[in-house]
Order: C-alpha cells, then structure tokens, then sequence
C-alpha cells in the first residue's frame, strides 16, 4: 500500500506502463487491422452481387460486344471447349489496337504489355470457392446463354456481378433448367427474344430431351467432386 501511496497522482496502475508499448503498437497498427477485418466483412466476394473490381485498362463491353458487335467466342475462346472461359490475351488486343488508335492513352498498358510480353493484370470479377466445381462448356453446349449468368454484359462499360453465384442460386436452375435452354447459336445474343422458326424449337426440345436426371442435376457430388 506504501507503494501504492508514493505514486497516486498516477491515474493508472504503475503496471499499466507495461502495457504502453503495446497501447502505441495497436494504436499504430490497430486502425488498419480493422480495417482489413471490416473490409473482409464487406468484401464484395463475400456479399458478391455487384461487384466490380477497377481494371487495369478501361476496356468497355459495352463497346466491344455491344457497339461492335464482337461475339463473345472472339475473346473468351474457350467457353465451348473448356470448364473455364479464357480471358484474351493481349494479342487479341492488338489484333485491332495496331491499327486502330495506336496511341490511345487509355491503350498504354495494352501496348506495354504487348511490348514486354507480360500479361494484363486483369482482375477477376466472378470467383467461386474451390470447393465448388463450375464449367462453361457443359452449359454452353446444352443451350444455357451468357446472358443467365452474367447478365447483359454486351451493355456493361465494365463488368460487374450480376448474380449471387450461391447454391440456392444454381440449384433454381438446376431443379428447372427446361425454360433457360436456347439454340447453341443464340448462346452469345444477350438479345435473343425467344424461338423465331421450327428449327429453333425442335433443337430446343431435343436440348431439353438431353439433359441429364433431374437427381444428377441436385446431386451434392455434380457440384462438389
Ligand atoms: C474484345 C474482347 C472481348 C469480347 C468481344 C468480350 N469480352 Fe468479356 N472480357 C474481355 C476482357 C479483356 C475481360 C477482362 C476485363 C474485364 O473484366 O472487363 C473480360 C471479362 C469478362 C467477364 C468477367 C470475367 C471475370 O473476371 O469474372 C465476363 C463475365 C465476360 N467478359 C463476358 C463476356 C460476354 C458475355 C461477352 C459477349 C457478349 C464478352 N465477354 C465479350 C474481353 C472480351
Ligand atoms: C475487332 C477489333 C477490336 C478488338 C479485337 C479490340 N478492340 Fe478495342 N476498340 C476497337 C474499336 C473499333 C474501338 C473504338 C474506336 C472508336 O470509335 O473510337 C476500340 C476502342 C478501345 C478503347 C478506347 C480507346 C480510346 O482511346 O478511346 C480501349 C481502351 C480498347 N478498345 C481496349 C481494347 C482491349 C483491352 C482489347 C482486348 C481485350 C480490345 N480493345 C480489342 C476495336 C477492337
Ligand atoms: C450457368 C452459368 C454460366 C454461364 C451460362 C456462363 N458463365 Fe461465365 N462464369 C460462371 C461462373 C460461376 C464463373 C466463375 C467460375 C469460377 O470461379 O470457377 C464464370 C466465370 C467467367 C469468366 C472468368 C474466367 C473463368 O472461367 O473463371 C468469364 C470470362 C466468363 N465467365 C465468360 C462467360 C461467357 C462469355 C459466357 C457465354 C458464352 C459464359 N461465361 C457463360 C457462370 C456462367
Ligand atoms: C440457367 C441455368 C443454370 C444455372 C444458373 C446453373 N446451371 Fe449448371 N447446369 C445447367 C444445365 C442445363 C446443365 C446440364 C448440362 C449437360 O447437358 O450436362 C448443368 C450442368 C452442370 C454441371 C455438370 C457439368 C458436367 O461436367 O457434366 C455442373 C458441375 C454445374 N452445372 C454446376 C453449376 C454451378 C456450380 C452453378 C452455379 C454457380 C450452375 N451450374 C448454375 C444449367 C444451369
Ligand atoms: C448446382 C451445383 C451445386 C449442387 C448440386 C450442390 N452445391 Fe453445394 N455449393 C455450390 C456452390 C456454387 C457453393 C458456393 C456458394 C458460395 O460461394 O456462396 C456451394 C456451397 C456449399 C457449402 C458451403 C456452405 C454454403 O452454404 O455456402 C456446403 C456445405 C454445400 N455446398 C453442401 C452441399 C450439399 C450437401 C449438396 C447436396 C445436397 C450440395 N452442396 C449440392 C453448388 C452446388
């Protein structure tokens, strides 16, 4: 208690100043660490709908596939031949961007990376868990549009999360998938307004007849091998 007396004016227990050091560490490093805490709380790859990651290069779809007109195919390459769709190489780009403004400033990082052959460091917007097995050629080639997924990318100046990707989400389609068939060739026409001729119904109904059980479709292990 003597001790205790000699030293009153302290507000705080004499032990407390052990305690400073770490006081002025999480002070210095606390701000920031909640920070990252929060921002994983409301990280869009956890609340995912709308997401929409800043690109690199201020590419537009909305241009592109719109405008343009470009087929999807052109770009992504793999999405009837492969469970995931590949993102152009810069190549692609340049296809065009040789001739057409060469000297854009908004294409500097397209014409550097085609210089030094490192790739754009597009950011990806759509991300399952590894957990879950996902692939583009099965659903292309069944008949089931971008547009199901993504939404009307043709119309997004840069891509955004249209859909949630959940379970729930994927199991809506999968107990009912007949009404989201199209021709193979309407996949990529985020446009396409319903069948226009009997050959477009008849493929319609035979995508239909073709697709797997309903059981196999809700199967946890179709999902999750
Ligand atoms: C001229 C090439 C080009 C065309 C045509 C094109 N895309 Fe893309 N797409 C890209 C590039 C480059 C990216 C990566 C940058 C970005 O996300 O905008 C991308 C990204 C995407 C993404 C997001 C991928 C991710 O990271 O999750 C989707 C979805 C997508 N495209 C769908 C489409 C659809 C649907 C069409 C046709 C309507 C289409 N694209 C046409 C070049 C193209
Ligand atoms: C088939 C040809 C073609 C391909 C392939 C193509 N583009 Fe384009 N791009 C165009 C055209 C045409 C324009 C617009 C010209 C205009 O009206 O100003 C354009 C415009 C742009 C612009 C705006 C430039 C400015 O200064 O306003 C950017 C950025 C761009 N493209 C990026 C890309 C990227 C990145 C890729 C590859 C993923 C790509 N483009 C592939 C034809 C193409
Ligand atoms: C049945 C739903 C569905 C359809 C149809 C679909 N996608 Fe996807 N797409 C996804 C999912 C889910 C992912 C995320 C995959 C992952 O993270 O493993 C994705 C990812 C992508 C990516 C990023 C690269 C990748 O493979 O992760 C691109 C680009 C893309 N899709 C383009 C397209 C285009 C173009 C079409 C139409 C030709 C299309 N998608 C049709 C659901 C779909
Ligand atoms: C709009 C409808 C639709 C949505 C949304 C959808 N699917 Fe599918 N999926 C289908 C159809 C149709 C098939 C049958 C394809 C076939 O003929 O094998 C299928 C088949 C599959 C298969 C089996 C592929 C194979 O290799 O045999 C997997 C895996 C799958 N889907 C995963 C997913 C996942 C994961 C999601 C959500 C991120 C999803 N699907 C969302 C319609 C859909
Ligand atoms: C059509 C594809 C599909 C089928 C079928 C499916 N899952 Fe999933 N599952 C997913 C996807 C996609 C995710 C990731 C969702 C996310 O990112 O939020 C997931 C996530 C999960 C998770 C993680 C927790 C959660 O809810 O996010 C569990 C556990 C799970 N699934 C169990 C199952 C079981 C058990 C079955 C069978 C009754 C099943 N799944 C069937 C696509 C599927």
């Amino acid at each position: 208690m003597a001790d205790r007396d000699s030293s009153s004016k302290f507000v705080f227990p004499r032990w407390s100043n052990l305690l400073l050091p770490a006081l002025i560490v999480s002070a210095v490093f606390g701000p920031p660490y909640a920070i990252i805490l929060l921002g994983s709380a409301i990280d869009p790859n956890t609340t995912d709908v709308g997401y929409q990651p800043i690109q690199p290069v201020e590419f537009s779809h909305a241009l592109h596939a719109g405008e343009l007109g470009m087929d999807c195919r052109y770009c992504h390459t793999t999405v009837e031949k492969a469970g995931f769709a590949a993102v152009p190489p810069t190549q692609t780009c340049m296809n065009c961007h040789t001739a057409i403004h060469p000297d854009s400033e908004k294409l500097i990082p397209v014409r550097k990376s085609y210089e030094t052959g490192m790739p754009i460091p597009w950011v990806k917007v759509h991300d399952l868990p590894d957990y879950a097995y996902f692939n583009h050629a099965a659903h292309v080639n069944a008949g089931v549009s971008c547009v199901e997924c993504h939404g009307r990318v043709d119309r997004m100046e840069e891509v955004w999360q249209e859909h949630t990707l959940s379970m729930a989400w994927c199991l809506e389609c999968h107990r009912n998938p007949e009404d989201q068939l199209r021709p193979r060739s309407e996949v990529t026409n985020l446009d396409w307004a319903g069948p226009t001729s009997d050959a477009q119904r008849e493929e319609i109904k035979m995508l239909q007849e073709r697709l797997p059980h309903r059981r196999q479709m809700t199967d946890c292990s179709t999902c999750h091998r």
